[in-house]
């Protein structure tokens, strides 16, 4: 059931591309525009949102940032991205002009399932984004938007994160569409991009070797840092995240921005860290920022690992090691940048003698707050 694969993780990770064009299936119609009727609120209902709320944990935490970028660039409804767990207690400002995205590929994450309970009773509207059919998120949630990852049997999220961030942006990009916004154009170009990412994301899972062996030669290490800017970020948090849980590693993702505000005391001789570089055609800012944070670190002795798009040369001087991806426009970068840190933690969980697909401590879905 593995598929010839060691691991459910491994599989999972291949079977990406697959779950991405099954996420979009159906949901792209000829002329190019969005169809995505079965979400069950009406295109008048979404021209009154003025508040977007994204609840989640965890990994599904993560592709939340991520649509936050996305939603307030697309649709200038401002967007708040919470974690599940804390919601409810901080009294959230919410009405039925808000509309609550409620991120689980489970379906039945208690944390969020208390997040969207609430919300509800405050008179929101609750979109669930959701990878289980017929789980208790959807269920009670008024609308749907079914990510189709297919069953994930890991317990870390792989595949289900990245068909998330497919919902996501199908979301932003609908919501663009149907109240019009100046990002018109954009906004089809994105849609012809995001039709054709699963490519992408195969071609990123070809060249993954080179980060099999960079993983391997890392085994013994203690702690291994995250930088991003922008989409970046949550990508680092992300990246960060799965080496914890599969590696038992030191692991921490900071927006790169903030490393003269305290983490760069932390670099030190030998130290690896990953830095997610934003592509260097769309936001030339943002990216010449990273290029000179990557060498503050590299100036401090760090080892600096850069993952870069194809073609961007400005960062090669700097990167210890290079790990390349497809151009992708800015804000889809996650979908291809993520792939080779899963495949970076799942292969130091490996060399560390880590049981893959049941870390320790771990449950695939947690049913308590
Ligand atoms: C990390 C991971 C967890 C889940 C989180 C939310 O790899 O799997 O962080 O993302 O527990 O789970 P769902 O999406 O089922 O609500």
């Amino acid at each position: 059931e593995k598929g010839g694969y060691d691991y459910f993780m491994l599989k999972e990770i291949a079977e990406q591309p697959k779950a991405v064009a099954d996420t979009l299936l159906g949901r792209i119609d000829a002329s190019g525009s969005l169809r995505l009727d079965e979400l069950r609120i009406s295109a008048a209902e979404l021209r009154e949102v003025d508040k977007i709320v994204v609840v989640a944990c965890g990994t599904a935490f993560h592709a939340g940032m991520i649509a936050k970028y996305a939603i307030e660039h697309w649709t200038r409804i401002p967007c708040e991205v919470e974690l599940a767990s804390e919601f409810r207690y901080r009294d959230p400002i919410l009405d039925p002009r808000t509309l609550v995205i409620a991120i689980s590929q489970s379906g039945e994450t208690m944390d969020t399932l208390m997040a969207l309970r609430h919300a509800r009773e405050q008179g929101s509207k609750v979109l669930a984004i959701c990878n289980t059919n017929g789980s208790t998120i959807p269920r009670e949630s008024d609308a749907v938007l079914y990510t189709h990852a297919g069953p994930e049997v890991a317990v870390a999220s792989t595949k289900a994160f990245l068909t998330q961030l497919v919902a996501c942006y199908l979301v932003a990009l609908y919501l663009g569409q149907v109240r019009g916004t100046k990002w018109g154009d954009e906004i089809h170009v994105v849609i012809r991009d995001l039709s054709q990412i699963s490519r992408a994301v195969e071609r990123v899972l070809e060249t993954m070797e080179p980060v099999r062996k960079l993983a391997r030669s890392l085994a013994d290490k203690n702690t291994v840092l995250f930088l991003g800017r922008h989409v970046g970020y949550p990508v680092a948090l992300e990246g960060a995240l799965k080496l914890k849980e599969l590696a038992y590693m030191h692991a921490e993702g900071f927006a790169a921005g903030e490393l003269k505000h305290g983490p760069i005391a932390l670099i030190e001789e030998d130290l690896p860290v990953v830095v997610v570089a934003p592509s260097p055609r769309a936001r030339s800012v943002l990216h010449d920022k990273i290029v000179s944070n990557i060498q503050e670190i590299r100036a401090r002795g760090a080892r600096t690992i850069v993952i870069a798009e194809e073609g961007d040369e400005t960062v090669a001087p700097y990167a210890d090691h290079l790990i390349r991806i497809p151009a992708t426009p800015t804000l889809l970068q996650p979908l291809v940048a993520t792939v080779p840190l899963q495949v970076f933690a799942c292969e130091l969980a490996t060399a560390r003698g880590n049981e893959v697909d049941q870390p320790r401590n771990l449950a695939k879905s947690v049913t308590v707050e």
